[in-house]
């Protein structure tokens, strides 16, 4: 009988401090840095987003997440497997975020490790997750999208600051003899390392090149729809599906503007994109598994319904994965 994985709870978790586009004009106006809430929310749709305190980690907000996600599953720490933690924005150069998470949840002993695909590192993630559920490797995952996105944004650029915000979001995903996650399609092209990065790295004990997020937002868009579109296509095909079986779409939540030309593409209402980005900013890998949560605690998608979540961001990596919940 074939092995399927299937999501058996969801969580999430946003830090206390939240700034709105008002808050933000204000903070930057202090630098000298010009911007509005009317571009803010024109361009991208973000009304507010929340920073982690000093001392604040990935771990930190990814473990509140995690603690949700367990409970929404009714399972304890002691049923986990296996961790996977998708975050660009490591607690440390190593170990694994996902080591430290794991020993603050208490479920030492069992595998776990990062993912580092940017704002596509939750859909890598699960896949990944789904693959090891399949083979048997994994029984019972906690699937976890981190980000502490404030720490590498440069204050004195408006292009980028207005953009991200620190969260995380987790899902628990466990063996199943139902689907569950029924395809996914992962992709990356190295070619484009350039247009959104954050070139530094450590060196000799200290920080060589730029440790900021460097962005060309346009030639970002250009790209994110097109390779949206393709994944979710193929994802579909590979699980014999068209547009119309999906329920929802629950794509990163960057930009209202690249969410509706993807929902466009596929020939998709609103009404059927899951779309959270005003309360929280571009919280990369943790803004995929915050939109399910939210949608799932609201009520607003529901047990038995089919989900497209999909991804894009640095690296470029982008992907699909279609989902029964
Ligand atoms: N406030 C006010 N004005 C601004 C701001 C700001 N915060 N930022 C830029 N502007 C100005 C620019 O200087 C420019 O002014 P000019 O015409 O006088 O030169 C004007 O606004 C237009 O700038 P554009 O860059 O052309 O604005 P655009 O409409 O392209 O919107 C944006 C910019 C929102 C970044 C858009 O390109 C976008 O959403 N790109 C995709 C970004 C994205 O989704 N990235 C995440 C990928 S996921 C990951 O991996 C992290």
């Amino acid at each position: 009988m074939k092995r399927y994985s299937r999501i058996t709870g969801t969580g999430s978790f946003l830090p206390p401090r939240r700034l709105t586009n008002a808050d933000l004009v204000t903070e930057l106006a202090g630098r000298g840095v010009e911007t509005s809430d009317d571009w803010i929310v024109e361009r991208t749709g973000i009304r507010a987003r929340h920073f982690a305190s000093d001392g604040v980690f990935s771990s930190d907000l990814g473990l509140e997440a995690a603690k949700n996600a367990l409970a929404a599953a009714g399972r304890s720490a002691k049923d986990i497997d296996l961790i996977i933690v998708a975050t660009s924005t490591p607690d440390m150069v190593f170990p694994s975020t996902a080591c430290i998470l794991q020993n603050k949840l208490g479920a030492n002993g069992c595998a776990a490790f990062d993912v580092q695909a940017v704002c596509s590192g939750f859909v890598y993630a699960l896949a990944v997750a789904d693959s090891m559920i399949q083979t048997g490797a994994a029984n019972c995952a906690l699937v976890v999208g981190a980000e502490v996105f404030s720490r590498i944004l440069d204050f004195n650029d408006r292009t980028t600051c207005v953009l991200f915000g620190d969260g995380a979001g987790a899902v628990v995903l466990e063996a199943s003899k139902t689907p569950g996650i029924l395809a996914s399609d992962l992709h990356a092209d190295g070619k484009h390392v350039g247009i959104l990065c954050v070139p530094g790295h450590v060196s000799g004990g200290s920080i060589s090149g730029d440790p900021l997020l460097k962005m060309d937002g346009q030639a970002v868009f250009k790209l994110a729809v097109g390779l949206l579109e393709s994944a979710a296509r193929a994802t579909l095909a590979k699980a014999h599906l068209t547009e119309a079986d999906i329920d929802w779409l629950v794509p990163h939540q960057a930009n209202i503007r690249i969410m509706q030309s993807t929902a466009r593409k596929l020939k998709m209402s609103m009404d059927k994109v899951v779309v959270t980005v005003e309360h929280h900013g571009n919280t990369s890998a943790a803004s995929i598994p915050l939109a399910l949560d939210t949608a799932v605690r609201s009520g607003q998608v529901k047990v038995g319904e089919t989900l497209m979540l999909e991804g894009v961001g640095g690296g470029f990596t982008w992907g699909a994965l279609l989902l029964i919940l």
